[in-house]
């Protein structure tokens, strides 16, 4: 029989503070009940569904515009282009060589490739072949980034067989470009593949790097976590904690898109490597500005394109498949409804 031990039934005190509130009163009524605060999203988080002001509406759309066209100049026609959100299908490593000849520089590249590890999208390559394919696009990036940009890099592991099954590609690629890596930041999630002769993986990277390291964009208050633990403790009569909340620490804990009966999440798409939304919206908030465009050359199911468009920066996407293309460009015209939906009910009430 199942033995009930004491901690089963005991509930985590919650100290009610009524001085000092640490970022929204909903997001601590969140933590006092015990729910998780990066709960499943509904095609996108409400983040994303705001209405920008008319200035900033107007300046979105001339930017819009002026990419756009210089890359229609350059690149060709385009897969899909919508209020701000442009996909090109094919191979990004092309495509960023006729951006390099455009005029249009990126403020921030945030991207997932391939991991070599034979999904479905990818061709099995030796490891020494995916690291210089690697070297050689991320110097594209690199020389089509502004001077204050960003890089940001998201990988996991690969097998190098007879030395290693899970090697950290980090450890691979990390100083392959002329970026400056500024840090790297380990993202955790709850759930994934169990192992039985190893620890089940539950992290993987993400690589920081800038072009100039006495000049980039980095946005801390817009990503400031206001789950602090004490939010009332003062150093010499001052409070030791900024009211925005605490600086979010290099360990990011965002659940994975989850796939499944029952336990589906909801932004989920027919990708089969998909970023949740809310890590994308912590790299896009730091790390750009509105109107900036954002570059995700591996665009896949296109989560940085919602997460661009939603928080008012321009998205260019690289996507080689037909078919991802496509069910990306279904995703962004159902957010499209959705933050239409919102801002008219908003309007109405
Ligand atoms: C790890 S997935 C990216 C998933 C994406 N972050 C999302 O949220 O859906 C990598 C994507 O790169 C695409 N891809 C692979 N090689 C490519 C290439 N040379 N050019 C453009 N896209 C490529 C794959 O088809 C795949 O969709």
């Amino acid at each position: 029989m199942k033995q009930s031990g004491w901690w089963q039934s005991m509930k985590v005190a919650v100290v009610k503070d009524t001085i000092r509130k640490i970022g929204g009163a909903d997001h601590n009524k969140y933590i006092a009940e015990g729910i998780n605060p990066h709960k499943e999203t509904n095609i996108a988080p409400s983040t994303f569904l705001q209405k920008f002001d008319v200035t900033l509406q107007e300046q979105i759309l001339n930017r819009y515009t002026e990419v756009e066209n210089l890359l229609r100049k350059h690149l060709g026609e385009p897969f899909f282009s919508q209020s701000g959100f442009i996909l090109y299908q094919g191979n990004c490593t092309e495509l960023l060589d006729r951006l390099l000849k455009s005029n249009v520089r990126i403020e921030l590249t945030v991207t997932s490739p391939p991991y070599n590890i034979g999904k479905e999208y990818e061709h099995p390559l030796s490891v020494e072949e995916y690291v210089s394919w690697c070297s050689y696009w991320m110097e594209q990036i690199y020389r089509i980034t502004t001077d204050n940009g960003a890089f940001w890099l998201n990988v996991g592991y690969l097998e190098m067989p007879g030395k290693g099954l899970c090697v950290p590609i980090p450890y691979l690629l990390w100083n392959k470009s002329p970026f400056y890596l500024l840090q790297e930041v380990v993202w955790t999630y709850g759930a994934g593949v169990s192992a039985k002769r190893r620890l089940s993986p539950r992290n993987e990277k993400w690589l920081f790097y800038v072009r100039d390291i006495q000049n980039y964009t980095f946005n801390i208050d817009d990503i400031r976590d206001p789950n602090v633990k004490y939010p009332n403790q003062k150093k010499n009569g001052k409070f030791r904690c900024n009211p925005l909340g605490k600086n979010p620490s290099d360990v990011w804990e965002f659940s994975k898109v989850t796939t499944g009966k029952n336990r589906s999440s909801k932004e989920r798409t027919g990708h089969p490597a998909q970023f949740p939304l809310e890590v994308i919206e912590r790299v896009v908030k730091a790390s750009s500005n509105p109107t900036n465009i954002v570059l995700d050359p591996f665009a896949g199911s296109c989560s940085s394109g919602i997460a661009a468009t939603g928080l008012g920066r321009i998205f260019v996407g690289f996507e080689m498949r037909h078919d991802y293309c496509q069910l990306a460009v279904e995703r962004f015209t159902k957010f499209q409804e959705l933050r239409r939906y919102t801002q008219r009910q908003k309007t109405l009430f």
